[in-house]
């Protein structure tokens, strides 16, 4: 990474994790930073209490954006890289959506290529898919059963009901949907160990199930 005067980073949920090194050593070369940082809430941010050490140091400033609140507003990628100081490096880090709007907001800004980077961020562990289980939709009345080489998701959707999802992965949060009954497989990385183990949210993109019914919030 270069030791710019400036930088800023956007990051959305787990992409955070490759700019904690980054911002450390820009504070260690007394370099000014800004994180923008993108989850679903307070306790959807990982990582949130070393990014609010990091900036309490005197050089960074954390702007956390909280999809999950305001009816989850758009915001505006294009604005944020409007009038940046000549010299700043940018960088991103989320779910390939946000990969693409950020590249998009940073051509129609006319930023150096040199100066913007995107660094990419998956979630390694596979999806749930072997299937064969049931899926009990409790709001909507409805009882699935999830072919093998489906998600929990893919099913949800094929039964006509609609769920926010963005990154399909696991690794943004928009899909997650309360456990009413049954042990979820996760395979994200979102939840923390603590919310994992409870059994009380999934990400339905990615996670399965461990017992051969769930019931579900939707
Ligand atoms: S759509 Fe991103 S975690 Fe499920």
């Amino acid at each position: 990474m270069e030791l710019a005067s400036h930088s800023l980073f956007i990051a959305g949920g787990i992409g955070i994790t490759p700019f904690l090194p980054m911002m450390t050593a820009l504070n260690s070369g007394r370099c000014r930073w800004t994180l923008l940082y993108f989850a679903k809430s307070r306790e959807r941010a990982p990582l949130l209490d070393e990014v609010e050490a990091l900036a309490l140091c005197g050089f960074g400033e954390l702007n956390l954006q909280l999809t999950g609140q305001n009816g989850g507003h758009r915001f505006n990628l294009k604005a944020a890289l409007t009038g940046l100081p000549e010299d700043t490096h940018v960088y991103c880090c989320g779910p390939n959506g946000m990969l693409s709007d950020f590249l998009s907001a940073a051509a129609s800004n006319d930023l150096p290529p040199d100066r913007v980077h995107v660094e990419y961020f998956a979630n390694e562990i596979e999806a749930a898919t072997d299937g064969g289980f049931t899926v009990i939709l409790q709001k909507s009345g409805k009882e699935l059963i999830v072919d093998p080489g489906a998600t929990i998701l893919e099913a949800v959707e094929a039964a006509g009901i609609a769920v926010p999802q963005s990154c399909l992965e696991g690794l943004c949060g928009s899909c997650e949907t309360r456990v009413i009954e049954g042990i979820p497989d996760h395979r994200d990385m979102v939840l923390s160990e603590r919310d994992k183990q409870s059994g009380r949210t999934m990400m339905i993109c990615c996670s399965g199930t461990k017992s051969s019914r769930l019931v579900l919030d939707l």
